[in-house]
């Protein structure tokens, strides 16, 4: 099939190069035209891990293609997707000026039948928006369906080819028909697409970013709770996570969820709930939650050193908002730099690929280590913010070696108490203490 996906981000590039690997032949179109002659040369813009392997194949064998012309990308496509952004305006509602914009300019350029598909994550009645739009400007037959994707950044690739489930949203037979014989390829292990209407699509995308957030969020103040009474977040989570009709995933508890879609995502549908006169209490609160924290690595500090942290050398190991991505947007490795420069610390920071991308953001209110270790040199304490694998079972030895005292806030529960305590570290982390193994 002929497809064109307009809009080259981090769901765009995706989505074309994934469908050009099943055979479609798959032209993207970026008004960036720096971008768009990179990526003809073959440079790809965004570190995602396996998409450079189909990237540079799919190029190769002619079926990936990138354009700034929307009107002879979409020309021969049958179906064109629309992967634009939906950044959050100043109320938290998500702003759909780009895709109403691009369904504008469809609306004056095709010329025959084509289906329109809402890839971003938008508020439910866009695809009705969008069709109204086109309808506008043309006369010529479409269908504007709703297909979300639920990817994750670092297995975008992976959530691709091998989705849990495709929702389509689509009141369209012949729309429907197309869909399905796109999306085949993907399911022929027996995941369902589910088919349904445009808003229920819609919606659904909000509901499950929201539902995980909520159960990170949970699973956060359980920690907490954890801390104030001496049990151990670990066991309880384990505990809670073979109940089946909870599961085991997203109950980790660390220092906040980020990304760039929880928080935009919880806000967006807590917003379209008020404007539809429906309070979310429930998110109100997980939002609330969540940012409190994203602060709470920085309460332990202030707690260890008695509030005052002025002059005082922190490594930080990670920046991105979570390992296997470059993607630093609403990190909590941010806040916490803020709040230790704001108490008068320095922050040695280092992250195996998101530094640059810091770098760019606070430049050189923090100074940059070439790796995890020298990140230590003459630190006093050292936090962790991610946990990439790099962390998981370092040299305790040359980090003791490097650090003026043996103290580590671990805001991702890399390590075991016990080791910790046998190895003679200060060593804080999230819902459990030391006293649960100190005690024995
Ligand atoms: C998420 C959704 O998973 C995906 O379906 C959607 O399309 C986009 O948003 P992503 O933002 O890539 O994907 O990240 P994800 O792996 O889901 O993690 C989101 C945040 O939750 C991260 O900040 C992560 O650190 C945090 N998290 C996740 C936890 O704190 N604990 C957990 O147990 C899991």
């Amino acid at each position: 099939m002929k497809i064109a996906v307009v809009g080259t981000g981090y769901v765009g590039l995706v989505t074309g190069t994934c469908f050009a690997e099943t055979g479609n032949e798959v032209i993207c179109v970026d008004i960036n035209e720096e971008k768009v002659a990179a990526m003809q040369r073959g440079e790809i813009p965004i570190y995602e891990p396996h998409l450079d392997v189909l990237f540079e194949r799919n190029i190769k064998q002619g079926r990936l293609h990138f354009t700034t012309d929307l009107a002879s990308a979409v020309k021969d496509a049958k179906i064109i997707f629309l992967a634009l952004p939906t950044p959050p305006g100043e109320d938290g509602s998500a702003d759909l000026s780009y895709i109403l914009k691009v369904a504008e300019d469809l609306g004056g350029i095709i010329q025959d039948y084509k289906v329109i598909v809402d890839k971003s994550t938008v508020p439910v009645g866009t695809a009705e928006k969008v069709t109204n739009v086109l309808k506008d400007k043309t006369s010529v037959q479409f269908d504007v369906v709703s297909n979300p994707e639920f990817l994750r950044e670092g297995f975008a690739v992976d959530d691709f080819l091998k989705p849990d489930r495709v929702v389509v949203g689509t009141s369209s037979e012949k729309a429907r028909k197309v869909m399905e014989e796109l999306y085949k390829p993907f399911v022929r292990q027996g995941n369902p697409i589910i088919f349904m209407d445009e808003k229920s699509a819609e919606l659904t995308k909000y509901a499950a970013n929201s539902f995980l957030a909520t159960k990170i969020t949970f699973m956060n103040e359980i920690a907490n709770f954890c801390e104030k009474v001496g049990a151990d977040v670990d066991m309880v989570r384990r505990g809670v996570g073979t109940d089946t009709r909870i599961g085991p995933r997203f109950l980790f508890p660390g220092i906040g969820y980020g990304g760039s879609c929880f928080p935009k995502d919880v806000q967006a549908l807590a917003k379209s709930g008020k404007e539809s006169g429906y309070e979310f209490k429930i998110l109100e609160s997980v939002m609330e939650t969540n940012e409190k924290q994203k602060l709470r690595l920085i309460e332990k500090v202030d707690a260890h050193y008695g509030g005052d942290i002025a002059g005082k050398t922190f490594a930080m190991w990670g920046l991105a908002f979570k390992p296997d991505t470059d993607d630093i947007r609403e990190a909590p490795a941010l806040y916490m730099i803020d709040a230790l420069v704001e108490r008068g610390a320095k922050v040695q920071a280092y992250d195996p690929e998101a530094m640059d991308n810091v770098k760019r953001l606070v430049g050189d209110k923090i100074s940059y280590a070439e790796s995890m270790y020298e990140a230590l040199d003459g630190a006093d304490a050292l936090l962790i913010a991610t946990e990439w694998s790099a962390f998981r079972n370092p040299d305790f030895e040359k980090i003791s070696g490097k650090l003026k005292e043996k103290v580590i806030f671990d805001g991702r529960n890399l390590y075991e108490l016990d080791r910790m305590r046998d190895l003679g570290y200060s060593y804080e982390s999230i819902g459990r203490s030391m006293d649960l193994v100190n005690a024995h």
